[in-house]
């Protein structure tokens, strides 16, 4: 293998450590999750981020609702923890049953709360530039990058997947710091074409082995953010052939994953700072 490996656990380890410190200087705030039915990937992320939550300190709310609440119940639900003064970060797991209206549900958050960044006016922020909160992930993917002083301005970025969580707010913080970016997905017509220009190669499409080494430039930096079940292990989006070709890697499990949860920490905490008026943010 050729690849270094980005530690996203020991950073993310270190950010946790840095989360609880400024959890204890803040005093007491709260992160509060809503699920509505009984996805099995849903429970187990909840789990873990009330489990991280509630190791630095950050009081969570668990809120739990039947497969069949209606999108009026859910709304009432979003409205009351909206209005609760002790909650300072709120997301709604995704995906939503069928007969609920994501887009619609993402609305009605406080956009102040909305630590997963999918309000559009959060959204749309992060578009302008401009101070906004951004989801976890996308979030933690800069942090490696920055970790390994990998350098963005003028290099040449490509990311795989435009989803509203990974791929579209990825491509827009990469291009805030100054790379050219490009954007794949399902339709575009020669993907490996693309990749192969990547100097910085983010892949976030949810198949595992999309990329392989003869997609990746020679000593590209290449972050995986795939998350797919293989014969009951955890495998990423990009083949593992890859290690012989890229300069840095992330690993799956140990990259990206354990990003999202510190990140989302750090998000909480952002918000806390918001409510308190310790950071502008226009708009809100
Ligand atoms: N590590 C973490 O913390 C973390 C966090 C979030 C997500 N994930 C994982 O990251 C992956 C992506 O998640 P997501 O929520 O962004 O998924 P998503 O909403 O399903 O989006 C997948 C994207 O991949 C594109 N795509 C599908 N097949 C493709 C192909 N053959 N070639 C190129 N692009 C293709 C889709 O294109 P279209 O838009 O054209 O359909 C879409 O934009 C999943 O494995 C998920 O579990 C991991």
């Amino acid at each position: 293998m050729t690849a270094t490996l980005m530690d996203g656990k020991a950073l993310a380890e270190r950010i946790r450590g840095e989360v609880a410190a400024e959890a204890r200087e803040l005093g007491d705030l709260g992160l509060a999750t809503v699920l509505v039915g009984d996805d099995p990937a849903s429970e187990i992320y909840i789990r873990l981020k009330h489990k991280a939550a509630g190791e630095a300190g950050i009081r969570t709310r668990d809120v739990r609702l039947a497969a069949s609440t209606t999108e009026d119940e859910l709304f009432e639900e979003v409205e009351q923890l909206n209005r609760d003064e002790a909650i300072d970060g709120l997301l709604v797991q995704l995906p939503l049953p069928a007969h609920i209206d994501e887009a619609r549900v993402i609305r009605a958050i406080d956009p102040m709360k909305d630590v997963d960044g999918l309000h559009p006016l959060n959204g749309g922020q992060l578009y302008l530039g401009e101070p906004a909160h951004v989801g976890a992930t996308p979030v933690g993917i800069m942090a490696l990058l920055e970790e390994y002083d990998v350098p963005l301005e003028g290099a040449r970025a490509v990311v795989v997947g435009r989803s509203n969580i990974v791929g579209k707010p990825a491509a827009l913080l990469l291009l805030l710091a100054n790379a050219t970016v490009t954007v794949c997905h399902s339709r575009t017509a020669d993907l490996g074409a693309e990749t192969r220009e990547a100097d910085v190669l983010v892949v976030a499409v949810g198949q595992a082995g999309v990329v392989g080494p003869g997609d990746v430039r020679e000593g590209a930096t290449v972050i995986d953010v795939g998350m797919n079940r293989a014969d009951g292990a955890l495998v990423g989006d990009v083949d593992p052939g890859v290690a012989e070709v890229a300069g840095l890697l992330t690993p799956v499990p140990g990259g990206v994953g354990p990003m999202t949860i510190a990140m989302l920490l750090r998000g909480t905490i952002r918000a806390a700072r918001y409510r308190r008026g310790f950071l502008a943010f226009p708009g809100a």
